[in-house]
């Protein structure tokens, strides 16, 4: 079964065709990275206009890098929500428009759904084997932070959410606060490299007693200590100049030559990591998880990966599986829309002509079953 997926919830525009919710013949994203840098950060009209120009390429360069024509499809999948509205409502209606002219099922698909499937897709010669159930999600993107327990395909169960900001967004915060720029988790992750996180002992927030996280308080750390390092910001272009235009215009903050910026770097990122790490540990070693799996725009981040494998070897041993998508895959894409539109119309979940998009829709409502008490 070829299933078109297209995925413009926020700031990437993205076509792909995914046969049986498991390989993966085509993958195609325009990414608006260049449109939002002046600013430091998605502006969602930007962000949807964008989407109108890049949508009709993107999905026929993925029909083209799959060899095939529209007939070919057999279902129309696209993200719904969560997501930027406008942005939405491009992918949506392009969607509509396909399925209703090729005459094909359209299937709506929850964007943090579609990041736990990333998990399920692979190149067409070699899927990787599904993952078993039960299995802890930890879905760690630029709007959430979820730790999931997954008994089925579509059967999910919160276990644990950020109290504030998500992973994504403490990383793209953090960026800021060391002037590094947008996006933050690759800019951060990149200066880290060359830092030693021992260097500055940030605070953790543990939250006994659950599986919910915080990181509004090492944000606030981070902030008190590169204020130490900053040197005044340089003088504002005039407006008419400004390569922003109408919108706000993003200026690094400064810093002397010897500000320990890649330390700075490597003991955010590493208390950040450590935090999502060990509490995913913890709540795959109590709900029994046969799998743990990353997801989300942060799974890209070697240090949580490493630091991940080492928590789940350590509380439950090296056979327990700890996996994370491809690269590609953990960022936004429609692949992993594709895919989990194959699980979903095996439910039965064909949306209709009246689907609009649903800009706040949790992943918890889709299907809350009551789990065995944990152990
Ligand atoms: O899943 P995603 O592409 O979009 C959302 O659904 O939000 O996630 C984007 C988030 C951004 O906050 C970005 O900074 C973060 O993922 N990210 C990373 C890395 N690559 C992307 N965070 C840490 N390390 C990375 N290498
Ligand atoms: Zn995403």
């Amino acid at each position: 079964m070829n299933i078109l997926g297209i995925e413009t919830s926020c700031d990437e525009t993205a076509a792909a065709v995914v046969v049986d919710g498991h390989r993966v013949r085509s993958n195609v994203i325009a990414s608006q990275i260049a449109l939002h840098q002046a600013h430091g950060g998605v502006v969602p009209e930007l962000a949807a206009r964008g989407h109108v120009t890049a949508i009709v390429p993107v999905v026929e360069a993925a029909l083209g890098e799959a060899h095939l024509r529209r007939a070919d499809l057999d279902v129309i999948a696209v993200t719904v929500g969560p997501g930027l509205a406008g942005s939405l409502l491009i992918g949506v209606n392009v969607a509509k428009a396909m399925a209703y002219a090729l005459d094909r099922p359209l299937v709506g698909i929850n964007h943090l759904e579609a990041h736990i499937y990333a998990n399920w897709i692979g190149p067409p010669e070699a899927p990787p084997p599904p993952p078993a159930f039960p299995l802890v999600c930890l879905l760690v993107s630029g709007g959430h932070t979820e730790l999931i327990l997954m008994t089925g395909h579509g059967r999910y169960r919160h276990l644990g959410r950020t109290l504030d900001d998500a992973a994504g967004e403490a990383f793209d915060k953090g960026a800021r606060l060391l002037g590094l720029g947008y996006p933050g988790g690759p800019a951060i992750e990149r200066a880290a490299a060359t830092g030693e996180a021992r260097q500055f002992d940030l605070p953790r927030a543990w939250l006994p007693g659950g599986h919910d996280f915080s990181f509004s308080g090492v944000k606030t750390a981070l902030l008190r200590l590169s204020e130490r390092y900053r040197t005044p910001d340089p003088p504002r272009a005039p407006a008419a100049s400004s390569p922003a235009g109408p919108f706000a215009e993003y200026t690094p903050r400064a810093f002397g030559p010897n500000a320990p910026i890649a330390d700075l770097a490597a003991s955010y990122q590493a208390a950040v990591v450590e935090v999502l790490a060990v509490k995913a540990a913890r709540a795959a070693h109590e709900f029994g998880a046969k799998t743990v799996l990353l997801a989300g725009g942060v799974a890209a981040n070697t240090a949580l990966r490493q630091r991940l494998q080492r928590e789940v070897a350590s509380l439950l041993g090296h056979d327990l599986p700890v996996r994370f998508p491809p690269l590609m895959y953990c960022t936004d894409n429609a692949a992993m829309v594709a895919g989990a539109a194959y699980f979903a119309l095996r439910r039965g979940e064909q949306a209709g002509w009246e689907a609009d998009v649903h800009p706040r829709w949790p992943l918890v409502t889709m299907s809350d079953e009551p789990v065995s008490s944990p152990r």
